[in-house]
């Protein structure tokens, strides 16, 4: 072992001795798993006192290992002898930075502090999460402070995005899509880009898939942000456009991605999505107009429906179910459920079409949707009338 590394070693178990210790990355990994990229080590709170995390970040996945501090600190020498070519040691005293060149020369930066005060240490019975918190692009979003932490007011959007990415991540792996390396993305009506930026850094740089995501919004000033934040994180596969999702010329797609564009944009986003046969789709819904204002209470219904909220919620029920119907019937397997708790937002139900080879009846899917249309006295909706007319 080098003297660079020992000593590298000796800071680290100073550190933890004399509770400065903030984090520690190792890189540059050259050993034998084909799918170990970092291991990040932080300090965590357990049952048995204070714990080193070790999270072995892979291609695909995350696993997660918690050592007392003599195992960790002779866990970390045994690394970096044989697998990690390069560690990154924050302290409150000092930043250390070793590589380790081919040849066994090795050479140790010590610079000034980054950190002037200790991160909070979690519980480990708390979650953690998939996105990574210290990303440029939550920053620059306003999702978390300068130093990586959630800000108080962004705590449900923060839950939001790690839930939307692991569905997503979920919903990929049981489609037809689940074994491929490149990924086609388009988010429809992306906005200020919080879900786009996370799902892009947690495919990309969690998973090691090549993804290419293009958001499309008709806000340019926030496409511009976007883009700037995008080049800023060197997320060169992420781009946003202005553009109407409607007129959008929505090709090559594997993923179409719409969540809470408003009201019948949703239906255009599924349209585009079909037409340019996406293997996956995946709406959020909201603000429900189209149906409502059409609906005729039968007789026997009146009494429940002179409540607007009853008939507010029954409109929503109705474009929800008519369109994952209209998703059945062009090929789609789907599934429609709470994405989030209602705690979180109020936007919550999310569609999913999967693509399916699958014989479908779809006389009856179309019996079905014409009963229901009968039934409660719509006239149009407009993803249906979007499917006649292709
Ligand atoms: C409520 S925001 C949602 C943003 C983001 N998808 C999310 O869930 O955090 C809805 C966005 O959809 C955009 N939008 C609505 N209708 C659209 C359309 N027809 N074409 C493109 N963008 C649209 C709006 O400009 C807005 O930025």
């Amino acid at each position: 072992m080098t003297e660079n590394i020992e000593k590298f070693i000796a800071e680290f178990a100073h550190s933890l001795h004399e509770n400065t210790f903030v984090k520690m990355t190792l890189g540059n990994y050259r050993g034998n798993d084909a799918h170990l990229q970092k291991l990040l080590i932080r300090l965590v709170e357990t049952k048995k006192g204070t714990r080193l995390f070790f999270l072995f970040r892979q291609d695909t996945r995350d696993t997660a290992k918690n050592f007392d501090f003599t195992e960790g600190v002779a866990k970390v020498k045994e690394f970096l002898v044989a697998d990690f070519f390069s560690g990154h040691l924050f302290t409150l005293e000092n930043d250390l930075q070793l590589d380790v060149g081919k040849r066994g020369k090795s050479r140790l930066n010590i610079a000034k502090a980054t950190f002037k005060t200790k991160p909070e240490v979690s519980h480990d019975r708390e979650k953690q999460f998939l996105v990574n918190s210290n990303s440029f692009y939550l920053k620059a979003l306003g999702i978390t402070t300068d130093r990586g932490e959630i800000r108080d007011k962004q705590q449900d959007k923060w839950r939001q995005i790690n839930k939307f990415v692991e569905t997503l991540g979920s919903l990929i792996d049981k489609s037809l899509l689940a074994d491929r390396r490149e990924l086609n993305v388009v988010d429809m009506g992306s906005g200020k880009g919080y879900l786009t930026f996370a799902a892009y850094d947690y495919f990309k740089n969690t998973r090691g898939i090549g993804v290419k995501i293009i958001g499309v919004d008709t806000k340019s000033e926030l496409v511009s942000i976007d883009n700037d934040i995008a080049r800023a994180s060197e997320f060169e596969d992420l781009k946003f456009v202005h553009g109407w999702i409607g007129n959008y010329n929505l090709q090559n797609v594997d993923v179409l991605i719409a969540l809470h564009a408003c009201n019948t944009a949703t239906d255009d986003a599924i349209f585009k999505g079909i037409k340019a046969e996406a293997d996956l789709i995946v709406v959020a819904p909201c603000c429900h107009q189209e149906i409502r204002p059409q609906m005729k209470a039968p007789d026997f219904m009146k009494g429940i429906f002179r409540h607007g909220v009853m008939l507010e919620r029954e409109a929503e029920t109705l474009t929800d179910g008519l369109r994952a119907l209209l998703l059945e019937k062009s090929g789609y397997s789907t599934k429609l459920f709470e994405f989030i708790s209602t705690e979180h937002t109020p936007k919550n139900n999310m569609i999913v079409g999967t693509r399916t080879t699958k014989n479908v009846d779809t006389e009856k899917i179309a019996e079905q949707i014409e009963a229901i249309k009968n039934f409660y006295g719509i006239k149009e909706q407009r993803l249906e009338s979007l499917l006649e007319k292709f």
